[in-house]
């Protein structure tokens, strides 16, 4: 798309641009072009050549130049992504070519029948095929009218879809203008597949469940929901992606001739890419005959789970036009392509029964038992089902037949029942209404969808805490193990966490299966887990809503851990990331006695409750000079970059001040760098000035 001239010439009018003290309406055309160049690095190449915090000054430089002169607004500007208000309704609309589905292949005999029948319907030898990966997302339609993107539309039946153009337009590897005229081009039809990849999908996840709200079971299903939501603000946030695959119609314009690569499918993809569009143009191979084909497609399969993003299968077409027009189609799919599909990731199974666990808050989580099932060469037995009401929403029934998915390292999920096999001999699921291990009451709070134990000495949350502050992620001690924690917990020679650190070891050793060798090993993994920073010491304490990263925040701002005991509420609020929820629950964990009992008892004993950091970085870099981090940063994880403030003597400081000398800024930054921006003394830097001070 852009050539390593063009590339160059670009970035230098970048640099020109960022060096100017004011960018004028005179400078609107190359601003547009600069910023439309670094979105293409960015969401096409995943190659980006400027930092987050350039591309946003030349961004709201635009804004700035289109709100003071509205008449230079054009639809395409890079601004114009951005939508106001919800959306009221999405109107039907009809595709200009129906969006027909694939026929499916699952073997190498499928694939042969395929390529004969296509050779015999065309009298070909050797038919040349263009092979693909199919993008298991929802399908989309995107309609382009004199290279101004003028419509995006869901599948729906396949004759007509849902108008959902705001919301596309806030896919930013969707360019809102290409030059299809370039190619003779004037209306043009293109079917893409949007996306969420796989990395976001886990942080949508990770997100839903800290709410106390179900996962989605597949990056898929999370991709269409996405398409519907009526804020474009939110559908923004989701980071959606789009592939396009192919140019399903057009009309040339007058006096032009429409371009030579368009009597290939694989022509049309180059196309695309050359416009701007993320098509397969690195994936996509052309071969002469199947064999080859059938080759590339079991080569695939293997990466599948190194790619970014879900794909199903490979898709196979006849890549020359006039072939593909020859074999016509049928009422449901093209006879010019077929669908290779890959090792499902989905199967049926029983459910058998339902287990409630309790966890380390007092959560009731139904866990499904199943008749065990094999997907993606992964045995299943049981899945979580979350709550109550995604029970009543999936209308699971003991007894049932249900639909299971693994998608790539996503834990399974149950994707629906299956009421039409049923035999009426199906049993309701019953919640309990006690704690199936310590019989309290159990109680729901309003707006939540969990019910809880609320006895906090529940040996079923006991343990868990234990658990929980000997896994990996928190104290990190090694041979402790759940079973060991749920055994030396039964036989009462555990009773809570500071337990751990006095255990009897004599009688650890009349145990079955505990040799000289393990107990030492027990020993010192016990004894090494003291010296684990402060950080995983809050985070092992399993404070609710209190994650890594937290964490490493609330350990960042503390001389000793309990300084929290001072702190107000609004003092945890206004550490970074940290709302009326997470800082309500920090602040009543550092209010309970039990808790201040244990932490003392832990300190007691040994464990690491001062921030070490704190008191001998000094000498570094950065000695006497404050930093606050505000917004993603480019590469760095914000608690990477808050390490290396410390370990190089500077100081962190949690909110905007005159104290603070240093504002490092990321991608959405928000109020503090509109508060920074009032105070002169604040220095606002990107992430690579910042490392530069570093070395
Ligand atoms: S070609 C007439 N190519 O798979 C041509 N489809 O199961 C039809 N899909 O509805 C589509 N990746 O949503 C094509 N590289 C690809 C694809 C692809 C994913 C989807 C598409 C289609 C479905 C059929």
């Amino acid at each position: 798309m852009y050539s390593k001239e063009q590339t160059k010439k670009l970035q230098n009018e970048t640099t020109a641009l960022l060096k100017k003290k004011e960018l004028a309406p005179k400078d609107i055309d190359s601003i547009r072009e600069v910023l439309r160049f670094h979105e293409h690095r960015y969401y096409i190449l995943n190659d980006p050549l400027i930092s987050d915090f350039e591309y946003d000054q030349l961004y709201k430089a635009l804004e700035k130049i289109e709100t003071e002169n509205p008449a230079l607004i054009t639809l395409d500007s890079p601004t114009q992504r951005v939508a106001k208000g919800l959306t009221k309704d999405f109107p039907t609309v009809p595709h200009l070519v129906p969006m027909l589905s694939l026929s499916n292949s699952y073997n190498t005999d499928d694939l042969l029948d395929f390529d004969r029948k296509a050779r015999e319907l065309t009298k070909e030898n050797k038919i040349e095929y263009c092979v693909e990966p199919k993008f298991d997302g929802a399908s989309i339609s995107l309609i382009y009218e004199n290279d101004l993107l003028v419509r995006g539309a869901t599948r729906g039946d396949g004759v007509e879809g849902d108008d959902i153009t705001t919301n596309i337009k806030q896919i930013k590897s969707i360019p809102l203008s290409a030059k299809f005229s370039d190619y003779g081009l004037e209306l043009v039809e293109i079917r893409g597949e949007v996306l969420i990849n796989k990395n976001n999908f886990k942080k949508y996840n990770e997100q839903m469940m800290e709410q106390g709200l179900p996962p989605l079971a597949n990056p898929r299903n999370a991709s269409a929901g996405t398409l519907r939501i009526k804020d474009p603000k939110e559908v923004a946030k989701r980071s959606l992606e789009a592939f396009v695959y192919n140019i399903s119609y057009h009309t040339t314009l007058r006096g032009k001739n429409v371009a030579k690569e368009l009597d290939t499918h694989s022509g049309s993809l180059e196309i695309l890419w050359e416009l701007g569009f993320r098509s397969p143009q690195k994936d996509k191979r052309v071969f002469k005959g199947i064999e080859a084909v059938i080759k590339y497609c079991e080569e695939f399969e293997v990466m599948r789970d190194d790619l970014a993003y879900e794909i199903d299968g490979m898709v196979i077409k006849v890549n020359e036009v006039a072939l593909q027009d020859k074999l016509g189609m049928t009422s449901h799919h093209p006879r010019w392509a077929i669908a290779c599909k890959f090792k499902a990731r989905q199967a049926t199974s029983k459910l058998l029964g339902v287990e409630f666990q309790v966890g380390r808050t007092g959560a009731v989580t139904p866990v499904a038992k199943l008749e065990p099932v094999a997907i993606g060469g992964v045995t299943v037995s049981s899945i979580s089902i979350h709550n109550e009401d995604y029970i009543k929403e999936k209308d699971l029934r003991i007894g049932d037949s249900v639909l299971i998915e693994r998608a790539g390292d996503v834990i399974p999920q149950i994707v629906k029942s299956l009421p039409e096999v049923r035999t009426g001999r199906e049993k309701k699921i019953l919640f309990p209404n006690h704690c199936p291990v310590c019989e309290s009451k159990l109680f729901r709070e309003e707006g939540e969808a969990v019910w809880r134990c609320v006895n906090i000495e529940c040996p079923a949350q006991v343990v868990e805490r234990i658990i929980h502050f000997t896994s990996k992620d928190a104290m990190d001690i090694r041979g402790f193990g759940d079973a060991n924690v749920r055994k030396f917990y039964a036989l009462g020679i555990l009773k809570d966490i500071p337990g751990i650190y006095e255990l009897n070891y004599k009688k650890i050793g009349e145990l079955e299966g505990f040799g000289e060798r393990s107990i030492t090993n027990l020993q010192t993994a016990i004894s090494n887990s003291k010296k684990q920073p402060l950080h995983r010491l809050i985070y092992a304490l399993g404070i609710r809503f209190v994650g890594e990263t937290t964490a490493k925040t609330l350990a960042h701002s503390v001389n000793h851990l309990l300084d929290f005991q001072n702190y107000s509420l609004e003092d945890l609020q206004n550490l970074e990331d940290i709302g009326p929820k997470v800082g309500g629950s920090i602040y009543h964990f550092f209010r309970n006695r039990d808790n201040i009992k244990m932490i003392r008892q832990l300190e007691t004993l040994g464990l690491k409750l001062k921030n070490e950091k704190k008191e001998h970085a000094k000498g570094g870099n950065l000695t006497g000079q404050s930093f606050l981090f505000t917004g993603t940063l480019p590469t760095l994880k914000r608690s990477d970059a808050e390490e290396m403030v410390e370990k190089n003597g500077g100081t962190l400081l949690s909110g905007v001040s005159s104290k603070l000398n240093y504002l490092v800024v990321g991608e959405d930054a928000g109020s503090k760098l509109e508060k920074a921006k009032k105070i002169n003394s604040v220095k606002i830097i990107s992430e690579a000035e910042f490392l530069k001070m570093l070395n």
